[in-house]
């Protein structure tokens, strides 16, 4: 997959956040770093078809994007939610259950994906029992468990201490080398744009 992002601009008001952004990005991770304000929310909202562009094109594979576009991307938020009731593994297999295949599908594939992220001791733990680290394994895979091509996290860390983040950061990757995905991730921390395939930086503006 190619998503190439030609000429962007993109102003609030009279504050122009992008402008001239172009970027061809394709399937792996890469990461879109720089200082807050620079516009890497802005940029990944875009990307995943949340935000239109005030002028510039998106394309994936070669054609302009459609208004459905973000039904491709599944997002990993900064601070997860989960159903707090349900386990672990019944929130990955929750995220499965958009595709046409059975829900035995889903739940196989939650079984193998949280394996994937370490969850097996916690996959059925309340969601409420879990840490702030194993709950963002957990949105990492229910995001992973759609099988959706593109998968968007806006500073997936930003609320773990330096230990966790290694631990996430290590269980995401090693998923992430099971499943073919473009994967766009917005931070500041270089514990996650080291371990990207590519990096964009954004200077501020
Ligand atoms: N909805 C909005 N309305 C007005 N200004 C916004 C809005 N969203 C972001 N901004 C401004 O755009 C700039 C870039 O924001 P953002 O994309 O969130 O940067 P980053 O994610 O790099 O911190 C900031 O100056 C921010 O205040
Ligand atoms: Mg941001």
């Amino acid at each position: 997959m190619l998503i190439e992002a030609i000429n962007i601009e993109h102003r609030f008001g009279s504050r122009a956040v992008l402008s001239g952004f172009s970027h061809a990005f394709s399937t792996g991770s890469t990461a879109i770093v720089g200082p807050s304000g620079s516009g890497k929310t802005t940029l990944l909202c875009i990307l995943g078809g949340l935000l239109r562009p005030s002028s510039g094109e998106l394309r994936v594979d070669g054609h302009a994007v459609s208004s459905k576009w973000s039904d491709r991307v599944a997002w990993v938020p900064q601070s997860p939610v989960a159903s707090m009731r349900r386990t672990a593994l019944e929130n990955i297999v929750q995220g499965g259950l958009n595709r046409p295949s059975s829900r035995r599908v889903a739940i196989e594939d939650a079984a193998s994906i949280a394996a994937d992220l370490a969850l097996n001791d916690v996959m059925r733990r309340p969601a409420r029992l879990l840490s702030g680290g194993e709950l963002q394994r957990v949105a990492i895979g229910r995001a992973l468990n759609t099988r959706l091509p593109v998968i968007c996290a806006d500073e997936p860390t930003g609320q773990l201490d330096a230990r966790t983040t290694r631990q996430v950061l290590d269980c995401m990757f090693t998923a992430l080398r099971n499943h073919d995905r473009l994967v766009l991730i917005a931070t500041h921390d270089e514990e996650v744009w080291k371990r990207c395939d590519s990096v964009i930086e954004m200077s501020s503006q």
